[in-house]
């Protein structure tokens, strides 16, 4: 086999194909040295519009601007090579026709070289999905707690909690998985209804704040990293990289501050 073929990118059909099968590992990048270490792990690299809060501080993903979108998708395509890269269509880019989309997500494709677009949206988004798979773009959907929608869901709420909606969050899963979405993440939905979701679709099911019974997995990195002083209750924790980002950057303030640094082996001598 040669090594083209050895270190080429894992594919959405692929992705389509782990239904049921080894759990899918998931995780979003934002730029290209954390998708480098990402990528050594991952199956997917998410470039999600998370980032409009994690990265610019912003309270929603709301103002997240395509065009930030794809200079981010540019770098973990840049920075990775071997999970498939997906980048996260912003509000704004998708919602108004089929068209608009495609032309959107064309943008995206080619000017990052990602191999798929995610858009948030079930029933309502049916026909967009169907619109960009049949002219050649892979779709990630996303159901349940969709943070573009926080305006009518009333905020970042846990979605199934009342079982009478139980069909309607099911109708959006189904909806996804006929369009030809090649997974869908559930994000926010009640453990039980997630599970059956997941045994029920016939795609993979990534969740976040899902249930043990998706297919895969995803978390936001910094997140997962120990960045967010509160992160919510479906993020475990894996490491402590705020406190050590703090603890080396005061090694450095206190070098500095004591002239410490730079020492003999950081400057250069005349010969
Ligand atoms: O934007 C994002 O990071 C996401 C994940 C949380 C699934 O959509």
């Amino acid at each position: 086999m040669s090594q083209e073929i050895l270190t080429r990118r894992i594919t959405a059909p692929e992705i389509l194909g782990r239904k049921g099968g080894e759990p899918i590992v998931a995780l979003t990048a934002y730029h290209a040295n954390t998708a480098r270490i990402v990528d050594n792990h991952a199956d997917i690299l998410l470039v999600g519009d998370s980032l409009g809060m994690v990265l610019y501080a912003m309270d929603s993903t709301l103002g997240v601007p395509l065009d930030l979108m794809i200079a981010h998708g540019r770098a973990v395509v840049r920075g990775s090579k071997r999970g498939l890269v997906v980048v996260d269509m912003p509000f704004g880019s998708y919602e108004e026709s089929p068209a608009v989309a495609f032309r959107n997500a064309a943008r995206i494709t080619a000017e990052t070289g990602c191999g798929a677009v995610k858009l948030e949206g079930g029933v309502r988004m049916a026909d967009t999905i169907r619109f960009l798979t049949e002219r050649g773009i892979p779709v990630m959907a996303h159901v349940g707690l969709t943070p573009q929608s926080i305006n009518t869901l009333g905020g970042f709420k846990t979605q199934g909690r009342d079982t009478a909606l139980w069909p309607l969050i099911k109708a959006d899963a189904q909806a996804v998985a006929s369009a030809g979405a090649f997974a869908v993440v559930l994000e926010g939905i009640v453990e039980p209804l997630a599970a059956e979701i997941s045994r029920e679709s016939s795609i993979p099911t990534i969740g976040i704040g899902g249930s043990r019974e998706c297919d895969g997995q995803i978390l936001v990195l910094e997140d997962m990293l120990g960045y967010n002083p509160k992160p919510p209750r479906f993020v475990k924790v894996y490491g402590a990289v705020g406190n050590a980002i703090d603890a080396a950057v005061k090694s450095y303030a206190d070098d500095v501050r004591s002239r410490t640094f730079p020492g003999d082996e950081n400057v250069y001598p005349l010969k």
